[in-house]
């Protein structure tokens, strides 16, 4: 069997940070990306920071574009020195972006970086139950894998604006081979390859923060989910003996990258240390079986456990941040996915975790009776040497986790008085009309307009990952000026001119970022190619207003799914909000967090806002909109009570707990959505999927 050789795993796998010799998946045939005129960039990027400068930061920027510009200047250099990278590489910005995006970033991946999946809450009743579900998620995990390595994943295709086109696929071959590795500057991508062997198969449980190999395939076979049940209680028994656990080690995954790169070459220098590593680094993915953190928890409570496993206390310690997908079954019931966000997008990760999901709703679970015995091979504990030195690490990091606890502040708010369906009958994107409610919610807290940034897919193009939306439009300015302004200067048949023109050029700019032609990209490209070449940083790029643009207090991602569950992520900088939105026919979850050490934030008032702002949007389109009709006017209007912050939407669950059968009890509490609820930007047909779907109320087609 092919072996790893020890020490550095790294070495033996090749890195994704830089472009991979062969195509990964859905690059041919796909158009390249491509590479916006440099004037049209500037001038774009000037409209996009006008009215979020002073007057004389703005001049200042003005001046410098402007000779970044001139003809036969530093700029035209540089975007000569682009067009030949277009010309020799499949997508021209991936690497810089990748190493902007994620791996030169020093924080810390929980919260700042690392997105998270939050299922609804299960109603585990015994402690066998959770191990269940683990088992089978676990059978998911290898069916969806048999998928990927026989390529047989259908190709997505764009919904929403420009629908129809195949989008490249090769995020997806990342999700159970890539891992991040730490460096003390940089860190890397790394991904398994193995042309001329399989790669030993295996998954790595931690529970209560010990590690432990979970061979999938034995002797060739893989294992059903009886066996995988089996050796999962082994596992939770093996963790529950007092006298062999080993310190936290995964909490080192959760320090800042640096600290990290630092703490594990220190871990490096004893062998036993090296093979375990080398086991985590190499393995599929990661089930975590967390303690329970006490009784059913609100949406809010289950998304900061998801982002930061609760710190040492609870279970910030049964983590490995750096590998993609780390699934969470927690005791208690709370459930999902954490996952190392720079191998693939959040819609990849929602399309993976769906297929697991309508697996496991489609596939009930075979296990009737507990495979308490079986003749497998014990799973293998992970051994750590833990010297004083890597204890002292452990008390830095874990202060440090304790830190980022105390200081999320998370409001998951489930907005139920309209949906998608509501704005398209407006003739409205429903996206950039959201996108405008939370800049008039961000206006009604700050009495400002800042920097804010929209994920849009470029995934139309070859190794197309993301580029940037700048949401706070000048007209989106104007249009929440007029909504604030006390002194009712301004009509409601003005206010709503004011709207649809925000949302038009919001919509317009959508269109822009996912045809490739958006700013964010192109300046970044820019920007490195000058480094690349060794120039001195050009003063575009030093410049007071290129810091403000890219400082994004507004972090914000559409995130739909088609099953009940939602994602959720951090703030990026100190003093912003992540603002996550998952919008469904008739309401939208809204996931937005903050920092309580920012003087400036606070969660809670920015929902608030939101709602208002949500409430405000709707009124005036009721009274301005005469193509909305009678029932449509109403839709809404009574709805105060409809809005609601955490725990309800379970109520949407057909039946409660108490009432399911026994063999309804290994189902998991998942609600498919109906046909019409369902829009995610690509989908994905799986003959497991349509199972899924004849089982339950048909979810998309
Ligand atoms: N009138 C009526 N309906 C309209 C409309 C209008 N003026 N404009 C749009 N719609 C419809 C669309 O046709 C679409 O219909 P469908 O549901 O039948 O497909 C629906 O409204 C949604 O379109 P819209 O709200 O405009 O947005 P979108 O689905 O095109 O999404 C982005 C826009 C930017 C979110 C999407 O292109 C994208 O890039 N998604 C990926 C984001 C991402 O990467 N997230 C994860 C980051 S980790």
């Amino acid at each position: 069997m092919y072996k790893f050789t020890l020490p550095l795993c790294s070495a033996n796998m090749p890195v994704l940070d830089q472009e991979p010799s062969k195509d990964l998946g859905g690059g041919d045939g796909l158009p390249k990306l491509p590479l916006p005129v440099l004037k049209d960039t500037l001038d774009m990027y000037l409209r996009c920071m006008k009215h979020l400068l002073t007057e004389e930061q703005f001049n200042k920027t003005q001046n410098v574009v402007k000779q970044f510009g001139a003809p036969g200047g530093v700029g035209e250099l540089l975007q000569s020195k682009l067009v030949e990278r277009r010309e020799n590489k499949a997508n021209w910005v991936y690497d810089y972006w990748l190493n902007d995006m994620y791996l030169n970033n020093r924080l810390a991946l929980p919260v700042n970086s690392s997105p998270v999946m939050v299922f609804p809450q299960q109603n585990f009743r015994a402690p066998i139950d959770s191990l269940r579900f683990a088992a089978h998620l676990i059978s998911g995990v290898l069916e969806y894998k048999t998928l990927l390595d026989s390529r047989a994943l259908p190709v997505d295709y764009a919904r929403g604006q420009l629908a129809g086109t195949p989008l490249c696929m090769e995020q997806y071959y990342r999700i159970f081979t890539s891992y991040r590795l730490p460096g003390p500057e940089r860190d890397t991508l790394v991904a398994q390859e193995s042309s001329v062997m399989p790669e030993p198969e295996h998954i790595i449980v931690a529970c209560k923060n010990q590690f432990f190999v979970l061979d999938v395939v034995i002797n060739f076979r893989r294992l059903n989910e009886r066996d995988l049940l089996a050796q999962v209680e082994k596992i939770a028994r093996m963790a529950d003996s007092e006298e062999e656990r080993v310190p936290p080690i995964g909490l080192l995954t959760s320090d800042g990258r640096t600290e990290w790169a630092e703490s594990r070459s220190v871990l490096m220098k004893e062998s036993t240390n090296r093979d375990s590593l080398d086991m985590i680094e190499r393995c599929l993915c990661l089930v975590c079986l967390d303690d329970a953190s006490g009784p059913e928890l609100s949406d809010s409570a289950r998304a900061m456990l998801m982002l930061h496993g609760g710190g040492v206390a609870k279970n910030g310690g049964n983590r490995w941040y750096d590998k993609p997908m780390q699934f969470v079954v927690g005791a208690g019931g709370c459930c999902g996915v954490v996952c190392e966000h720079s191998p693939f997008e959040g819609i990849v990760l929602v399309q993976c975790t769906e297929f697991l999901l309508k697996y496991m709703i489609g596939s009930p679970s075979k296990l009737v009776r507990a495979a308490s015995v079986s003749e497998l091979p014990a799973p293998r504990k992970l051994r750590w040497k833990c010297t004083p030195e890597i204890h002292k690490l452990l008390a830095s990091s874990a202060d440090k986790l304790q830190r980022q606890v105390e200081n999320l502040d998370m409001n998951v708010h489930k907005f139920y008085n309209y949906g998608k369906e509501f704005i398209k009958k407006q003739k409205m994107s429903p996206d950039a009309y959201i996108q405008v409610a939370l800049q008039l919610a961000y206006y009604r807290c700050h009495s400002r307009l800042v920097s804010t940034y929209e994920s849009a897919s470029i995934r139309r193009f070859q190794k197309g990952r993301v580029d940037n939306i700048r949401s706070a439009t000048p007209e989106a300015l104007a249009f929440v000026k007029a909504m604030t302004d006390g002194e009712l200067s301004t009509s409601e048949t003005e206010k709503m001119e004011m709207l649809r023109s925000a949302i038009n050029v919001q919509t317009k700019y959508t269109i822009l970022a996912i045809t490739g032609m958006a700013i964010d990209n192109h300046l970044l490209g820019l920007r490195e190619i000058a480094h690349e070449l060794q120039m001195e940083k050009p003063e575009i790029f030093k410049d007071e207003a290129h810091r403000i643009s890219n400082h994004f207090i507004l972090s914000t991602s559409q995130v739909p799914t088609t099953v009940e569950m939602f994602c959720c992520y951090g703030p990026v900088v100190p003093n912003g909000y992540g603002a996550c939105y998952n919008p469904q026919s008739d309401h939208i979850i809204f996931c937005v967090s903050s920092f309580h050490e920012s003087p400036e934030t606070c969660s809670t008032e920015f929902v608030k806002c939101l709602v208002q702002a949500l409430l405000d949007m709707r009124d005036l389109c009721n009274k301005c909109n005469s193509g909305s009709n009678p029932t449509q006017q109403r839709q809404g209007q009574t709805l105060e009570t409809h809005t609601q912050t955490d725990t309800s939407w379970q109520r949407k669950t057909p039946q409660k707990p108490t009432e399911l059968t026994k063999n309804q009890q290994m189902l998991p509490q998942i609600l498919l959505k109906t046909p019409d609820q369902t829009k995610v930007e690509a989908q994905t047909q799986t003959s497991s999927q349509g199972d899924a779907q004849g089982l339950k109320n048909g979810s998309k087609s």
